[in-house]
């Protein structure tokens, strides 16, 4: 079999397992911000060169002001409402899984699932997610959007990393057996 592209989940979370707050907000983020420290993010952007992301997730960087945060990658952004091209930016109808199953057999660079729940549970579901970086933030709150739904299968990880940072922001990195 040719050799599949990595797959992987760079996401935040707080520590009682939220992506957003019961708003779909993400200014717990900015609990970590620091100077000069991304938690190695454009580390991983760089081994990346493709972006598959829900629609929910995208709207929510428009309203940030974020017109695509997402550069020179292709970036595929899932809806059933939405179509269309606009640069490499494609919304499509395609089931992610359909998506990321095709985009794994082109050759490339990783694919960076941004999220956001939806997205990556959908995923998750048929084990199509490889590699996981878990951002952990020191924060409950208390409800919201959950990272991971119920109802996913067994999957074992091993965890191949773990950084903690002065902030408190705990990162584990996990590659799917
Ligand atoms: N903490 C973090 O690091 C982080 C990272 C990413 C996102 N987020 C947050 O997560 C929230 C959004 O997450 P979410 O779970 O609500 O939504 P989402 O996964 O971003 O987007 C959901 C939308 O994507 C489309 N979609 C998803 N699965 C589909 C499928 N199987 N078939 C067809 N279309 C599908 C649908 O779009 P249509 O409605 O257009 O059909 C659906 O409404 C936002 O608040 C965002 O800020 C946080």
């Amino acid at each position: 079999m040719a050799m599949q592209r990595r797959v992987s989940l760079f996401i935040a979370t707080s520590l009682d397992g939220y992506i957003a707050d019961s708003n779909g907000e993400i200014s717990f983020l900015d609990l970590v911000k620091a100077d000069g420290e991304d938690y190695g993010y454009s580390d991983f952007f760089n081994t990346t060169d493709t972006v598959v992301l829900g629609r929910k997730t995208w709207d929510t960087l428009q309203t940030m002001g974020i017109e695509n945060p997402y550069a020179d990658k292709e970036v595929f952004v899932i809806s059933r409402s939405k179509a269309g091209k606009s640069g490499k930016v494609t919304f499509t109808g395609l089931d992610p899984c359909a998506l990321v199953e095709q985009l794994r057999c082109i050759p490339g660079k990783g694919i960076y699932i941004d999220g956001g729940a939806e997205t990556v549970n959908t995923l998750i579901r048929k084990k199509l997610i490889g590699h996981m970086v878990i951002s952990v933030i020191p924060v409950i709150l208390g409800g919201g959007i959950r990272l991971f739904g119920e109802g996913n299968p067994l999957q074992n990880l091993k965890l191949i990393n773990s950084r903690s940072f002065p902030t408190g922001l705990v990162q584990l990195e996990y590659v799917v057996e």
